[in-house]
C-alpha cells in the first residue's frame, strides 16, 4: 500500500535555514550521506551504534526526515478512524532524532483541527533523545509547524536530552496518550543490543494512559524490522498490553485475499526539493530515492482492537476500497481478514468512492455475518485519500 504525500515548502525552508546557520554544504551532505546507514547486520561489533556527526544530522534532515515524517500518518489514520484519538493529546517522542514523528504528528493535527473547526486541539509533546544537536533543529521545525498551525490547534513542547539506557525508567507527572518510537530499535543504533531495551519499553507502557497507544515504526527490510517485532511478541504474549494493529494474518496461511494488511506499507514523497537537489548533486543512495517502506505496530493496554470481531450491532471499518458493486450500491474493503462490503444510502456516494482510495466508515450497521454493513444516517463515511 502506497501513500503519496507532499513535504510543505515551509519545513523545506526550515531545513535549509538550519543547513545555512551550521554552514553545511550540498557536497558534504551527499558524502556524509553515502557513509550513513551502509553496514550489513552481520559486519558490526557487538555494541555497535551510528555516530551522528553534525554533517550525518544535515544528511538525515535532508533525506530520511522528510519521508519518515509521514509514515506515523498511517497509524494515526488508524487510531482516528476508530474514535481514539484525543482532542487534547499529551505525546513522548522516544529518540527523536530531528523530531520527526513529533513533526509527523502535528501536521496530522493541523489536518484534524482544519477539517474541524469547531474543536480545539491542544497537542503536547515531550521529546527525548541523546543528541543535544538533534533536539535544537526539532525545536525550528516545530515552530515552523505552530507558525503554519491553525488557530484551533495549540502546539506545546519540551525537550529532553538523555542517553537511554536498556533498564530506563522516566519519571512522569502525568501519563501520555500517544508515546512513539521511529527507527530506534535497530541495530544501526543498537548494533546487537536491540532485544536488549525490552525492560524499557515494558517500563514505558507504565507511563502510557489506559487508553494511550504506543506506535512504533521501523524500516520494513527483514533484519531492521526484527526487533521491533520481537519485542511486539513479548508484550503480547505477557499480556502487558494487547496488539491494536496491524493484524497479523499471514497470507500464506490461506488467506490470500489479505494482502493490503500483510504487505509492506509505503511512503511515497512528491516534489521533495531536498531529496531533487541531492539527487541533482549525485546522491545515490538508493535506486528509489523518493519511496520508502516500512513496518510499524499499535500497542494498547485496553484490549481495543482496530478490528474487534465482538458481537455488536455496529461496526468501524478503514482500508483500501478493493471493489466496486455499481449493481449494489457497494464496496469492499478489507478488515484485516475477511472482504467487508459496505452498502451506501446513494448512488452519488458510490461514484465518488474509486478503486483504491481510502475510507473510514465509523458505526456501519451490520446486515449479515459481520461481513456487510450499511450506512446510516448516523454512520461517518470519510474518504481519507491524501494519508
Ligand atoms: C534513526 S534516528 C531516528 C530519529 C527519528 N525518531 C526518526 O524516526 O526519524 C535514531 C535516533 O535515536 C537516537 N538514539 C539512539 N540511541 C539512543 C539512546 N540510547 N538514547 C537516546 N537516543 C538514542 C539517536 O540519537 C537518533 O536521533
Amino acid at each position: 500500500m502506497i501513500f503519496k504525500v507532499e513535504f510543505p515548502t515551509y519545513l523545506e525552508q526550515a531545513v535549509r535555514k538550519i543547513t545555512n546557520q551550521e554552514n553545511i554544504s550540498i557536497d558534504c551532505i551527499v558524502k556524509a550521506l553515502e557513509g550513513m546507514y551502509n553496514k550489513n547486520e552481520e559486519n558490526l561489533v557487538e555494541n555497535y551504534s551510528t555516530n551522528y556527526s553534525k554533517e550525518k544530522k544535515i544528511a538525515y534532515l535532508w533525506y530520511y526526515f522528510p519521508y519518515n515524517l509521514f509514515k506515523i500518518h498511517r497509524p494515526l489514520s488508524e487510531l482516528h478512524s476508530a474514535n481514539l484519538l484525543p482532542e487534547k493529546v499529551n505525546v513522548l517522542d522516544i529518540a527523536c532524532g530531528p523530531g520527526t514523528l513529533s513533526v509527523g504528528i502535528a501536521e496530522f493535527y493541523k489536518k484534524l483541527a482544519l477539517k474541524n473547526p469547531s474543536k480545539s486541539y491542544l497537542l503536547r509533546i515531550c521529546l527525548v533523545d541523546k543528541e543535544e544537536e538533534f533536539l535544537s533543529y526539532a525545536k525550528i521545525l516545530l515552530d515552523t509547524v505552530k507558525d503554519s498551525a491553525p488557530k484551533n490547534l495549540k502546539i506545546v513542547y519540551s525537550t529532553v536530552t538523555q542517553t537511554i539506557q536498556p533498564q530506563t525508567r522516566f519519571r512522569v507527572e502525568e501519563l501520555f496518550d500517544i508515546i512513539c518510537a521511529g527507527n530506534f530499535l535497530n541495530y544501526y543504533e543498537h548494533g546487537k543490543k536491540s532485544m536488549s531495551y525490552l525492560p524499557f519499553f515494558e517500563n514505558v507502557l507504565e507511563i502510557l494512559d489506559e487508553k494511550g497507544s504506543l506506535i512504533l515504526i521501523e524500516q520494513s527490510k527483514k533484519e531492521l524490522s526484527r526487533p521491533l517485532k520481537g519485542i511486539r511478541d513479548i508484550l503480547v504474549k505477557s499480556r502487558r498490553c494487547n496488539l491494536f494493529s496491524p493484524c497479523l494474518v499471514d497470507p500464506s496461511n490461506g488467506n490470500e485475499k489479505c494482502y493490503d494488511c500483510y504487505q509492506a506499507f509505503e511512503v511515497e514523497i512528491e516534489n521533495c526539493g531536498l531529496i531533487q537537489a541531492l539527487v541533482d548533486c549525485g546522491a545515490n543512495k538508493r535506486k528509489h530515492h523518493t519511496r520508502h517502506p516500512f513496518s510499524y505496530v499499535i500497542l494498547r493496554k485496553d484490549g481495543q482492537k482496530r478490528f474487534d470481531k465482538g458481537q455488536r450491532s455496529s461496526r468501524s471499518v478503514f482500508g483500501v476500497v478493493k471493489a466496486k458493486s455499481w449493481d449494489h450500491n457497494s464496496f469492499a474493503i478489507c478488515d484485516g481478514e475477511n472482504e467487508i462490503w459496505v452498502r451506501l444510502p446513494n448512488h452519488d456516494l458510490i461514484r465518488r468512492i474509486d478503486t483504491g482510495a481510502i475510507v473510514s466508515v465509523k458505526s456501519g450497521r451490520i446486515l449479515c455475518n459481520q461481513k456487510e454493513i450499511s450506512v446510516q444516517c448516523d454512520s461517518q463515511i470519510e474518504i481519507i485519500r491524501e494519508f
